[in-house]
């Protein structure tokens, strides 16, 4: 094994020249991103997943999820040679970083996070584990975590080493911010140990750190924060905005044009001030949700209880979309055809976890209505949710005879709509569940326009 920092990194540098091999355990999202964005930068990897369907795809260079740039990603780093996938975890035994980007979903009926799977890639890595091999930890975790996998990493026949570093990534440009980050963070043991580790990340982000992309160098707890910390901000920004909605809604203000207004201070800014049905998908809902429930073990529950808040007042937007289009279809919904257009929880994705627009489409059938949904990518993935609702290709088939069209996801394609294109509709109600419509474009061809924290 190499001593001594400059050693290993002139030897790293040397081996670079080749390329570094790298595994990556866990192939979803985060995962399947990673693997392809590390054989696009060079480096030789394995991504490794107990899903075998998963793999299968993977290995063809299909993206099992809908991701914009992964597919021509996969195609070409397949074609490389330099990505494999395999549910083998023997076959990583020759690489020098072992990347842990499993998932770390909410428990069943608890706000905590399951570690689940986190645990069993690390033991399950611990026989493969080579002398100088670092382990990487990416998934989403509740601050503690890394010390105890650190201690786990230790047990390991061979001397490896755990590092902490969270990944940002936004599903819909995870490739764009896989390949390009607004910041790297390394969580790494203090001494030798950190300074080993961090010329090794160094050199897994070679590239990234040539553009001058910002690099904070600290302890585990810091860097796990980092991440749970700033998904509860934005988090908290959304819902910020989302009360100010219901303000809005009671005294006739437009709450787009105050997010514009506040969002000219550079201090606040108008990114994540987006008002609407609110924040879904597989990170920031569990995210503060775990956050909360770390505050609560560590004695500190008071600290994050605004979470809670944040978490209510998202919630609530859902029930105020099937209260404004009960309203708005005078009162009840039940044999009333709705339109929904939109169930991805955000556009460019056919995430439907924990989707504010799923969930608002499976209410409005609950309360009686016929809805017929569509989305230009989330339909298989809603199906397999909920199998009840009616699902039609275009948003002119949704909306042909319904008496209120319903928009719950932002996606380009809906907010280019015009009266004309859904002229098609029994009743011309629009609901603009995201406050991405033109309510002069709507309202001057006669149409019913209501949104959410607009006049
Ligand atoms: C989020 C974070 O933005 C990433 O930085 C983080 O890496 C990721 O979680 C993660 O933890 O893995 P993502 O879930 O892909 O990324 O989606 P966002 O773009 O953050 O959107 C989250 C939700 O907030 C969506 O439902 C979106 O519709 C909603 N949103 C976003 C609003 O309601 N208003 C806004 O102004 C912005």
């Amino acid at each position: 094994m190499v001593s001594g920092v400059s050693a290993f990194h002139a030897e790293l540098s040397r081996t670079k020249a080749v390329e570094l091999k790298i595994s990556v355990i866990g192939c979803g999202y985060l995962g399947a991103v990673h693997a392809a964005c590390m054989a696009e930068l060079g480096h030789e990897v394995i991504g490794v997943d107990v899903d075998r369907a998963k793999i299968d795809a993977l290995e063809a260079g299909h993206a099992p999820f809908f991701e914009p740039g992964l597919p021509e990603l996969l195609a070409s780093a397949n074609a490389s040679g330099r990505l494999r996938f395999t549910t083998d975890m023997s076959e990583v035994a020759d690489a020098d970083v072992h990347f842990i980007a499993v998932g770390t979903p909410q428990k069943k009926g608890e706000y905590a996070a399951d570690l689940t799977y986190v645990d069993a890639a690390v033991t399950s890595l611990l026989p493969y584990l080579s002398d100088g091999s670092l382990v990487v930890g990416k998934s989403t975790v509740p601050v503690g975590t890394a010390a105890r996998l650190a201690a786990l990493v230790d047990t390991a026949p061979a001397d490896a080493s755990l590092a902490w570093n969270p990944e940002f990534l936004r599903e819909g440009f995870a490739v764009k911010d896989t390949l390009g980050p607004d910041r790297l963070v390394y969580g790494v043991p203090a001494g030798e140990a950190g300074e080993r580790a961090t010329a090794i990340l160094d050199s897994v982000y070679e590239v990234a750190l040539a553009r001058d992309t910002p690099r904070i160098v600290t302890d585990f707890a810091t860097a796990e924060l980092v991440k749970v910390s700033a998904n509860a901000f934005l988090a908290t920004k959304i819902s910020f905005i989302n009360a100010m909605a219901e303000i809005a809604e009671a005294t006739g203000a437009d709450v787009t044009q105050l997010a514009d207004a506040i969002g000219h201070d550079a201090r606040i800014g108008r990114r994540f001030l987006n008002s609407g049905l609110g924040f879904g998908g597989g990170c920031l809902p569990k995210d503060i949700r775990a956050f909360r429930a770390r505050g609560e073990e560590l004695g500190l529950g008071k600290s994050l209880a605004f979470l809670g808040e944040v978490d209510a007042i998202n919630l609530r937007r859902r029930d105020r979309m099937v209260e404004l289009t009960r309203e708005a279809l005078g009162g009840s919904l039940d044999g009333k055809h709705v339109a929904v257009l939109g169930l991805a929880f955000k556009p460019d994705s056919d995430d439907v976890r924990d989707s504010p627009s799923l969930d608002v489409a499976t209410r409005l059938r609950a309360e009686g209505a016929i809805v017929v949904a569509t989305d230009p990518e989330a339909i298989e993935t809603s199906r397999r949710l909920h199998p009840e609702l009616d699902y039609v290709e275009s948003a002119i088939e949704a909306a042909a005879g319904a008496d209120a069209v319903v928009v719950l996801t932002e996606w380009k394609q809906y907010r280019e709509l015009t009266p004309a294109d859904l002229s098609g509709t029994n009743g011309q109600v629009i609901l603009d569940g995201r406050n991405c419509l033109d309510p002069k474009l709507w309202r001057d061809a006669g149409w019913v326009y209501r949104s959410l924290g607009r006049p």
